[in-house]
């Protein structure tokens, strides 16, 4: 039923406002994404260490008899792939298999590790680097012969594993090919870990794929949503940046804010974005925003896609309420740093616009942020917000086109 609501999803954009790029990352394949990102990568970057865990677990691994669960993160930007992350995480758990944690797609496969630490995903459940399990346990037990595809659909050619572009790459990064007998289930893998109801459906997993037989379940995608499941955003708490990701943070801080009070936000609007929104205006769910959207409200086009008169008012409120001395803008496309200034100088706040080559370096200086102004349907946005709602900081949020009066300063 998913499948089908996203190729659903995809053929109205296509028809209605032609939007190629957000069709694309629902239907799992984003080569522009790609694209933009190698030209932006192309200056020197110090931080892509690409250091195995063997060094942060400091043993070889150990196969596991519980089994693993293994995927593609094939779908979308690196919010989206951050929430079906939460939710794999929280299937492999249910099944007490191993989570082979994936790289995140971009370019080039960027291992887990280069942004966040493994060992705090470990609190939770045991876990293991794609890289370590392709370079440590693959040879043996999960060599050419064993390599079968798990999918939802089957169409004449098999699973197709490796059919589209992200699937492609992804796998080819690991020197990684399947053997043509690809396996179909039809169960649910898309749990909700404060839902009891999936007992039920782990029970099934385990009868009909035990380990013995099923030792490495490889998932054509990620075995979980898009948007997050409401029960799993809690698991944000075990992503935790990377000690590089966060000196390099703080360096910019130190010599942006001396220490003083900002605000950070996220403005997402892109032109595929502007289209996108023209769509999701009206409707109860459109991309992330069930991260802000109670049940029965609806999408407006002020959350989504709000004017620069909306932003600079509601920036200016919020930098009121918490006496803010700085704003710090992330964006896709138009930072409307002079207009902001133009608005804000006047009462002595100062407007920042980094634009860093790593938009995982915007996403610790939001997370950080004594105040955070998102965009509700973007999961951007929603890494920010669940990463400071996990923080046990009681780091306060908005979002565009909120009522001005739910804003307070806790
Ligand atoms: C889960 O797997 C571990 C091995 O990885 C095992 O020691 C443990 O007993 C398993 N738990 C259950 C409930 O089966």
């Amino acid at each position: 039923m998913r499948v089908r609501s996203k190729q659903l999803f995809c053929q109205h954009l296509l028809q209605v406002v032609s939007l190629v790029s957000i069709c694309l990352v629902a239907n799992g394949d984003d080569d522009d994404e790609d694209k933009v990102i190698l030209v932006k990568d192309s200056k020197e970057f110090g931080i892509h260490g690409n250091i195995l865990s063997v060094g942060s677990i400091g043993k070889l691994p150990e196969w596991d008899s519980y089994g693993y669960i293994m995927y593609c993160p094939c779908m979308g930007r690196f919010g989206n792939q951050a929430e079906q992350f939460l939710g794999s995480l929280a299937f492999a758990k249910l099944l007490n298999r191993t989570l082979v944690v994936p790289p995140w797609r971009q370019y080039r496969n960027v291992p887990y590790s280069d942004f966040f630490k493994l060992e705090e995903l470990e609190k939770y459940h045991k876990v293991i680097l794609m890289e370590d399990f392709i370079q440590y346990l693959a040879p043996k037990h999960w060599s050419p012969g064993k390599r079968h595809g798990y999918c939802q659909v089957l169409n004449d050619q098999g699973c197709q594993m490796k059919e589209n572009n992200a699937g492609r790459r992804f796998w080819d990064g690991f020197d990684v090919d399947f053997d043509d007998d690809d396996v179909v289930y039809h169960l649910n893998t898309n749990v909700d870990i404060l839902n009891k109801r999936y007992k039920d459906v782990i029970k099934e997993w385990h009868t009909l794929f035990p380990a013995s037989n099923h030792p490495v379940l490889t998932f054509k995608g990620a075995p979980a949503s898009f948007p997050v499941q409401q029960g799993n955003r809690q698991l944000h708490q075990y992503i935790k940046w990377s000690d590089n990701i966060m000196q390099e943070a703080h360096l910019h801080m130190n010599k942006l804010f001396h220490g003083e009070k900002y605000v950070g936000i996220h403005l997402r609007n892109g032109i595929d974005w502007e289209k996108g929104c023209v769509w999701g205006e009206g409707r109860a769910n459109f991309m992330a925003s069930s991260q802000c959207l109670s049940k029965g409200q609806l999408l407006t086009s002020v959350m989504c896609y709000p004017s620069t008169q909306t932003i600079l008012e509601t920036t200016k409120m919020v930098v009121m309420v918490i006496d803010a001395k700085h704003v710090y803008i992330a964006t896709d496309h138009d930072p409307l740093k002079e207009d902001l200034e133009n608005y804000l100088q006047p009462i002595g706040v100062n407007v920042h616009y980094l634009n860093p080559i790593l938009p995982q370096i915007d996403l610790a200086i939001l997370g950080q942020s004594d105040y955070f102004i998102g965009n509700c349907a973007s999961s951007f946005s929603s890494f920010v917000k669940r990463e400071r709602d996990t923080s046990g900081e009681n780091k306060p949020t908005t979002y565009w086109g909120f009522e001005l009066e739910s804003m307070y300063y806790r």
